[in-house]
């Protein structure tokens, strides 16, 4: 049965660690495999033979297709069979078909959608804006579902306790109000403030940070800061980042951050080093919460004012009909 989540397009690999060989990957509980063509050009099948139901992903690429480990029968991008080695006269037909998927490179990373009527990527309006940087962070495996990772992303309260001495301060854990706006494809939270020790690779002191966070896609999101004036940052330093996962398995998720950054300068690997440290320290607790699925029925967990974007984000997934990663 195709849900919601098979319409979506959802990040699967690095654009970079796809080459002319097979990459096997998973979403939604299902085996896929990924390869590039003579021209470069992503394709992707599911990872199972027609004929019987061999792993393609073990086979190779021959001339920009690929090749079935099994009997060698050959598959181009759309999923046809080109070539059935025992009988090379044969014309092969429908019935020797493969599965084809959807396969769109972005941001730094492959990905997928299940169907062929696919929505739009999640949006990412820095992308396109020449003056930042784009670093890709990740990927991390994650033993929970995406919407419990999504959920951490937009939650502030934690930054004093996860985060301590990092993006949080033991001294300042209030969090003052912020507002939820509706958005045409979700909502944002906007002034959502914080006290920050040190709130980027490049600050020097503590500060009340401001964010912006948007959810447009029921695994992504994305947060936009902006440093306060007493926070020792160069003025027009400005971070956007986008929060991408791969829905491996309902409990079982990939993450991917994709970086805007103002500073052309600082050395990517003091960039990396922070986010993975501040990731790092999300990935216990995340793998600790039970349910590992995100709760969506009234009173399933205890909610107070400040958690007023986790209450969105919950109702966002129930209007799009979500069923994957919740409970
Ligand atoms: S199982 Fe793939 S060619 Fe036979
Ligand atoms: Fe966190």
């Amino acid at each position: 049965m195709k849900t919601i989540e098979h319409h979506l397009w959802h990040p699967v690999a690095d654009a970079h660690a796809l080459t002319d060989q097979p990459l096997s990957v998973h979403l939604l509980e299902q085996p896929l495999v990924l390869w590039r063509d003579g021209q470069g050009q992503a394709q992707g099948l599911h990872d199972q033979c027609p004929h019987r139901g061999a792993q393609l992903s073990l086979g190779r690429v021959c001339q920009g297709q690929l090749q079935c480990p099994y009997h060698g029968w050959i598959f181009n991008g759309q999923g046809a069979c080109t070539h059935v080695p025992a009988m090379p006269d044969f014309q092969p037909g429908q019935a020797q078909q493969a599965r084809p998927l959807s396969v769109r490179e972005a941001y730094g990373l492959l990905w997928v959608c299940l169907s062929s009527d696919g929505h739009d990527l999640p949006p990412f309006n820095a992308e396109a804006q020449s003056g930042l940087r784009k670093l890709n962070a990740g990927p991390y495996m994650v033993n929970t579902s995406a919407p419990r990772i999504v959920e951490n992303f937009l939650d502030m309260a934690h930054f004093s306790f996860v985060h301590e001495g990092w993006l949080g301060d033991a001294q300042h854990t209030q969090i003052p109000d912020y507002q939820v706006q509706a958005t045409a494809h979700g909502f944002k939270l906007v002034n959502a403030q914080a006290w920050q020790p040190q709130s980027s690779a490049l600050s020097s002191g503590g500060a009340m940070v401001a964010y912006t966070y948007e959810v447009a896609h029921p695994y992504a999101a994305v947060l936009t800061k902006v440093p306060g004036a007493d926070s020792g940052v160069k003025p027009g330093y400005e971070e956007s980042i986008a929060l991408f996962i791969q829905p491996i398995s309902a409990n079982q998720s990939r993450v991917w951050f994709r970086m805007a950054i103002a500073d052309f300068e600082v050395a990517p690997e003091k960039v990396l080093d922070f986010q993975n440290t501040i990731f790092l320290q999300d990935k216990p607790v995340l793998e600790s919460q039970r349910p590992q699925l995100l709760p969506l029925q009234a009173g399933a967990e205890s909610f107070v004012a400040v958690d007023k974007g986790s209450a969105a984000y919950r109702r966002l997934l129930q209007q799009l009909g979500i069923t994957f990663g919740v409970c």
